[in-house]
């Protein structure tokens, strides 16, 4: 393999908060450590497209506290296509980048995998998703903010749910994991979370309602995981024909869940896993998602990371069922 000399960074798939503070902490490692920097545009699709330029220190100044990604981001179909690999690979050599690093979620680093199994590129990736659904990392960027914001929200709606002694259904982001459901149901004192990795094959809406709502409680708060068929509405639906004698809300979130400031957590985190990606390629990692677990800085191979089925601790679970009695 050539001596690295100049490293490509991009944002991809969904925005989460802190991505800021891991372009920021790539880029500064990576100057740091002799190499030049480019910033690809728009993902994938602006890797294809040649929208690069080259960045300096200054040009992540002040970009910490930002939600969002300040090189864009988009869900690139073309790059799932060998033709869009190979059209990328071509851009990447004409432009002398001699390294990948990668901030998204699965689809992302799917991506990565694929284009690292491709071409001799050393790619790197950050765990950059709400969604917390990577493998061999305890935590993802953009999560604890996410869970932060929810948990807010969640506050704000028991208010009017106490007011009204009503149901609410929220229905929250979390794609086909349930940690943003879950962990915001805990965070929130809600009295379930409907969640995909439920595996009891049990009626969750029965579940809950057969649990019986308390005497002394005016109000009940159930989070629901995204899901096309099963969300928050159905669920709404469903007590309004069985159970009409509960008065039922319904509040979906949606986008607002992925906006906003990065919580102190999540930029701590984006900016030791920033740092933590240039050491790797510094050591001659290659084709690693850089995590945290128990504290320390892992390198996690790709196809660790992007396998399915990352398991919600059953003590978690345990607690939602004592807590919400
Ligand atoms: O993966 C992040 C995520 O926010 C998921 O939780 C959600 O299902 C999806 O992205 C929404 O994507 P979009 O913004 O493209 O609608």
């Amino acid at each position: 393999m050539n001596r690295i000399k100049t490293i490509g960074v991009l944002t991809s798939g969904g925005d989460s908060p802190g991505m800021n503070a891991a372009i920021r902490a790539v880029t500064r490692a990576a100057i740091a450590n002799g190499f030049r920097m480019m910033a690809i545009y728009r993902g994938y699709e602006g890797l294809i497209h040649d929208e690069i330029r080259e960045f300096h220190t200054e040009d992540v100044s002040g970009i910490i506290g930002r939600g969002g990604t300040i090189l864009r981001t988009a869900r690139s179909k073309d790059f799932m296509t060998p033709e869009g690999r190979e059209k990328a690979y071509e851009v990447m050599k004409r432009r002398e980048i001699d390294a990948l690093v990668v901030i998204g979620g699965n689809g992302s680093l799917t991506g990565a995998r694929l284009f690292a199994q491709e071409y001799d590129i050393p790619c790197i990736g950050l765990p950059g998703t709400i969604d917390n659904d990577l493998n061999g990392t305890d935590l993802t960027i953009g999560y604890d903010t996410t869970l932060n914001t929810i948990m807010e929200c969640v506050d704000k709606i028991r208010d009017t749910a106490n007011s009204h002694e009503r149901i609410f259904f929220v229905e929250v982001m979390g794609r086909d994991a349930g940690f943003l459901a879950q962990n915001s149901a805990i965070a929130a004192g809600a009295e379930a979370a409907i969640i995909p990795e439920d595996s009891t094959g049990a009626d969750q809406l029965e579940q809950f309602i057969g649990r019986g709502i308390r005497k002394s409680k005016s109000s009940s708060i159930v989070i629901v995981s995204e899901s096309p068929k099963c969300g928050a509405m159905y669920y709404a639906e469903r007590v309004k024909k069985e159970y009409p004698e509960y008065d039922v809300r319904v509040s979906i979130l949606g986008h607002l869940q992925r906006g906003g400031s990065p919580s102190a957590a999540d930029r701590i985190l984006a900016s030791r896993l920033g740092v933590g990606a240039i050491q790797a390629l510094v050591d001659g990692q290659r084709n690693v998602m850089i995590g945290i677990r128990n504290d320390e800085i892992v390198y996690v191979p790709f196809s660790q990371a992007v396998k399915s089925e990352k398991p919600i601790k059953q003590d978690i679970l345990d607690a939602q069922n004592i807590l919400s009695t």
